[in-house]
């Protein structure tokens, strides 16, 4: 018996993995991770499987959920929105099968972020201009920040800012960047990427909380950064004319023309 981690992805249907997909078919116990998680993937599951949204749930009846399953000797499937390396309490989950000696495997997903980018048509990392990109948050109810992940910290950087859990408080998102980034800046809003519902609203941080209006449904990423609207920027040297590389070695005189495979 093994409890399946799976990242079910950012909301389409057909953005989960084939692995996860599999896994989801031949695990007869699937707890789910709330509103995030389309019902067109519970589908998945095998006949009769039992299904559990996790959301009113505290972790030890989560965990005692699995522990009934490890005890029928029956995998499960746990799926969290997105990937699971961010923002999906999957620490705490692991941490505890661990300690009861519980097996576990983990299923990457596509993250929000990446959704939102697509909608955007946009890549988040350009030559010359941004090679960062800083996934983080501001504080909520239940969760401080460290001290110095703060957002006027990363603003320093100019890195690109996927901004999660932060829709509620973009006037501090605005206030704590236009000094760094300029009130000029792009910024994008995505709610719902990749869901049939996705919405998208483009500003700069002076003109988004206006075009935000009152649009604060959770569900949404702020995207921050001059790569957003920019045309202008260089080329790669990767695909470069005359640039030496392993796979495109430029003469005989190459050091990669020799090159084992
Ligand atoms: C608890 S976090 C989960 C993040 C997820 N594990 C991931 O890999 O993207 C939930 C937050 O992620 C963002 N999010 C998740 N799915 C989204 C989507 N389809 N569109 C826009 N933002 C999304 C929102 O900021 C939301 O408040």
């Amino acid at each position: 018996m093994t409890v399946h981690f799976i990242g079910a992805g950012p909301g389409a249907p057909d953005l989960l993995t084939l692995r996860g997909r599999d896994l989801i078919a031949g695990s007869p116990v699937c707890l789910y991770a709330g509103s995030l998680i389309p019902a067109a993937v519970l589908d998945h599951c095998p006949p009769g499987a039992r299904t559990v949204n996790t959301a009113p749930l505290e972790l030890d009846e989560i965990i005692a959920e699995m522990a009934a399953a490890h005890a029928a000797g029956q995998d499960v499937a746990r799926l969290h929105s997105g990937d699971l390396s961010v923002w999906s309490a999957m620490g705490e989950q692991l941490r505890r099968l661990r300690a009861m000696d519980i097996p576990f495997t983990i299923t990457p997903g596509v993250p929000a972020f990446a959704a939102a980018a697509a909608a955007l048509e946009a890549e988040l990392t350009l030559p010359e201009l941004t090679q960062s990109l800083v996934l983080t948050r501001t504080p909520g109810r239940a969760s401080t920040m460290p001290p110095a992940e703060s957002l006027t910290n990363f603003a320093v950087t100019g890195a690109t800012l996927a901004i999660h859990l932060s829709i509620h408080n973009l006037a501090r998102v605005v206030a704590d960047l236009t000094p760094a980034y300029g009130a000029d800046c792009p910024v994008a809003v995505i709610w719902r990427a990749s869901w049939s519902d996705q919405r998208v609203v483009r500003a700069t941080l002076e003109t988004i909380e206006r075009a935000v209006a009152d649009s604060m449904e959770r569900t949404a990423l702020i995207l921050v950064g001059r790569v957003l609207a920019v045309q202008d920027f260089a080329e790669s040297s990767l695909y470069a004319p005359g640039y030496d590389r392993r796979f495109r070695p430029q003469d005989a005189s190459s050091r990669f023309s020799a090159a084992p495979e």
